[in-house]
């Protein structure tokens, strides 16, 4: 473990000097954040602490992924957080701004034209291309030799996947096990929003997920657990939802 505190870039002119000035012959592992860490990001960093010599965490909200403003706006910011939950695993912090992530607006996308278009996609239209975009410049920003994502956002992973295999980024792709609190809920930003009452009937989204014997009689047991039911499927021996509970949508995935 690493006893340093990291580094912070808070500008990528920055960033982009020390990556070509100071990282030679090492192994880079990145995490990709917006925020709000929790002990699900905290798992993620700490694999990539434990297969890489660094390990660089970005932090920035990608305004282009959020289809509904208000989230955007409601997205919560707490880095003074999010550094405690990186200490000790991090050695390098970036942290840009929209502009300079996107210094000609957002002219250029990437878009896959196919699965980002089904489940969240169908939802959150737009959500992927957004993605797909900010995670591609991350990745061309820092170089890594792996990449950590969390299963919990299956569609994302699948499709980050695709990306770096279609346009043969050097980059691997590493998938981590969803991290769930006691209760059996998915650790996600999100959930700090939730009411201390919805909080404690979220738990029920990932169990009727479980246990209920197919996509429909999921659907119609969260319905009348008091969740809106954006979708719930059953693809390759998985179950995918997503919810909104007073508001606060929740997506998840088990396996049958
Ligand atoms: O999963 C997330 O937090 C975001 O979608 C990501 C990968 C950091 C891109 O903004």
């Amino acid at each position: 473990m690493n006893a340093r505190p990291p580094k912070l870039y808070p500008n990528l002119a920055e960033w982009r000097a020390a990556r070509s000035r100071d990282f030679m012959g090492q192994s880079i592992g990145f995490v990709p954040t917006m925020g709000a860490l929790h002990a699900g990001h905290r798992a993620l960093l700490e694999r990539a602490s434990a297969e890489n010599d660094r390990v660089v965490l970005s932090i920035f909200v990608n305004p282009t992924q959020f289809n509904d403003p208000t989230d955007l706006a409601k997205y919560p910011r707490t880095l003074q957080e999010d550094l405690a939950v990186a200490r000790g695993l991090v050695t390098d912090v970036i942290m840009p701004q929209d502009t300079e992530v996107y210094p000609h607006g957002y002219r250029l996308r990437v878009s896959e034209n196919q699965f980002s278009r089904e489940l969240e996609g169908a939802h959150r239209p737009g959500h992927f291309d957004g993605v797909l975009t900010v995670v591609l410049k991350l990745i061309q920003l820092v170089q890594p030799h792996r990449a950590y994502f969390g299963e919990k956002d299956r569609q994302q992973l699948q499709l980050v996947q695709l990306m770096a295999q279609d346009l043969f980024l050097p980059t691997e792709i590493v998938s981590c096990p969803t991290v769930r609190a006691d209760d059996g809920l998915a650790l996600s930003s999100r959930n700090q929003r939730l009411t201390a009452d919805s909080r404690a009937r979220a738990a029920h989204f990932p169990r009727i997920l479980r246990e209920a014997s197919d996509a429909a009689s999921a659907t119609r047991e969260l319905g009348f657990a008091g969740f809106d039911v954006d979708y719930v499927e059953d693809r390759d021996g998985v179950r995918l939802g997503a919810v909104r509970l007073d508001g606060i949508r929740l997506i998840d995935n088990v396996r049958l």
